[in-house]
């Protein structure tokens, strides 16, 4: 049943067919046409359900193409390595550090998808964009925070540019539209004790593409590309446009311009915010973003300087910061 309800679809392409005409052509109720769609999608097609308008597929299974990626990454020789299922694949290539500098890891789905501050990263199968870079820089360790801004710079850039969505940066790496969170960036990074330089730092990126329904722990919180925007691109199209941004930004990392895109991304600039920063809280107005990547922060008191913690969207206006 399944793959007539995907010809008859497929027939009516582009246009949206409704749940009502495609169970009188099956002869089956329009509640078993919608746990068929379900099916579909959670396959991997790409199929948009509209209220009282009905169903369009928009794309079929989005697959990757690995050689395809190779070529278009060129000249660049990455080592690519892809899996159906994996638990984490910053957790793989964590194992395996001694593969090649640029060796991108992909999963369709991760089991045990990692975020910062030990949280989980939710990694449906066919929904969302998830790999893993290793770069092996031999970089100070001080270059680090501003190394981890660029990647975001990279992958926001990706998503306006594709997709035509006004997302923001939320420091230091956190991809927001309108206070909901579309992807989040891990980086981890393994120190040569004796010089303190990088000896190698895996950065791990997740993006919520197709997701039409999050976990209920996560509404609120969470949303997709496909949300809110018609344009449909393959997750190997995002995935292309990232890296190539990122290693675009490596090869030029002391460029100061890229630190002044990161402000003009940035959603917490010049905003009230509650920062979290060796387990105290505290109320505050972003002054500056700096080069290195470091927030600025005036509370009522003092200003002060953080290279890492958590901050988020201060809502609650009703405190007096002089
Ligand atoms: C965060 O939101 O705190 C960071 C999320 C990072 C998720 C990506 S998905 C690919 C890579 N593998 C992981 O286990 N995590 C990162």
């Amino acid at each position: 049943m399944r793959k007539k309800i995907l010809e008859i679809l497929q027939k009516n392409k582009h246009n949206y067919i409704s749940g009502t005409i495609i169970a009188q052509q099956l002869n089956i109720s329009k509640m078993a046409v919608s746990k068929h769609i379900t099916k579909l999608k959670n396959d991997g097609y790409q199929i948009i359900s509209k209220p009282r308008i009905g169903y369009q597929l928009q794309a079929n299974k989005d697959i990757y193409d690995i050689s395809k990626l190779k070529n278009d990454l060129n000249p660049l020789q990455s080592k690519i390595i892809y899996f159906d299922t994996l638990n984490s694949t910053n957790t793989y290539l964590k194992t395996n550090e001694d593969l090649p500098d640029k060796t991108i890891v992909i999963s369709d789905e991760q089991t045990m998808g990692k975020g910062r501050l030990k949280r989980n990263f939710y990694s449906p199968k066919n929904q969302g964009l998830y790999f893993s870079l290793l770069l092996k820089p031999n970089l100070e360790i001080n270059k680090i925070l501003k190394l981890t801004s660029l990647v975001a710079v990279a992958v926001n850039q990706a998503i306006v540019n594709l997709y035509q969505l006004d997302t923001k940066i939320k420091w230091v790496n956190d991809i927001y539209y309108q206070n909901l969170k579309l992807a989040g960036i891990l980086i981890e990074a393994n120190l040569e004790l004796n010089t303190s330089n990088i000896e190698s730092l895996i950065i791990g990126i997740g993006i919520n593409v197709h997701q039409q329904k999050f976990p209920n722990e996560l509404n609120n919180i969470a949303t997709a590309i496909e949300n809110h925007t018609s344009i449909y691109h393959s997750r190997q199209a995002l995935l292309t446009s990232i890296l190539n941004n990122i290693f675009k930004l490596l090869a030029d990392l002391d460029n100061p311009q890229h630190m002044e895109i990161y402000r003009e991304n940035s959603c917490v600039l010049n905003k009230k915010v509650i920062a979290f920063y060796n387990q105290k809280k505290y109320h505050g107005t972003v002054e500056k973003i700096d080069d290195q990547g470091f927030i600025h922060l005036k509370t009522a008191t003092e200003t002060i300087v953080l290279s890492s913690g958590e901050i988020s969207l201060d809502l609650n206006e009703s405190y007096n910061n002089k």
